[in-house]
């Protein structure tokens, strides 16, 4: 019990240093701290570089002449912040695709890409003309994002 007020006591006396400006330096940033803030920045930047190196040349050359970027967000590809169609991120972890109407299979992502009309009727994607091995670069690209 005495070791417990002891300790009270103790954190009491080092309460005052304990400021929000401990925490909040403002201007009086440490050296310490701004290395700090410059490695967190690092690591964002490799992150982010590491999902454009995902996409191959092809990936990339084909998403930006078919305009995908148009109406998608893709990762790691310029200027692809469409919002027409849904966010691209993450397609290597989707189940499903169409608002969960088909199953993300390589062999409906080809159906899909190759003829979005065939595989929904009215759908506003519409067919950019991809070759089966565009589809390919699509599938393997869409493995990794
Ligand atoms: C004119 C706009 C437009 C263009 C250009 C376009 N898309 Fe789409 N895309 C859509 C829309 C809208 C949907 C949603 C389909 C729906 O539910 O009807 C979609 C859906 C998709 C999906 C399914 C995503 C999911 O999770 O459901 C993929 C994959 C896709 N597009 C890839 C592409 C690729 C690759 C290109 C370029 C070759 C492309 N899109 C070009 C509008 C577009």
């Amino acid at each position: 019990m005495t070791k417990l007020l002891q300790f009270t006591r103790f954190a009491l006396t080092l309460s005052p240093r304990l400021q929000p400006s401990t925490f909040f330096p403002g201007r009086r940033r440490s050296p310490a701290s701004l290395a700090g803030i410059a490695l967190v920045l690092l690591v964002f930047s490799i992150a982010g570089g590491a999902e454009n190196a995902n996409a191959s040349p092809e990936a990339k050359a084909l998403l930006l002449e078919k305009g995908c970027g148009g109406c998608h967000l893709i990762p790691g590809v310029e200027d692809a912040y469409g919002e027409a169609g849904p966010s691209l991120k993450g397609m290597k972890t989707r189940k499903r695709l169409l608002g969960g109407k088909l199953k993300n299979t390589p062999e409906n992502m080809r159906a899909w890409l190759m003829n979005p009309g065939s595989v929904k009727s009215g759908t506003v994607m519409p067919n950019l003309g991809l070759t089966n091995e565009d589809a390919d670069i699509m599938i393997e690209y869409f493995k990794k994002i």
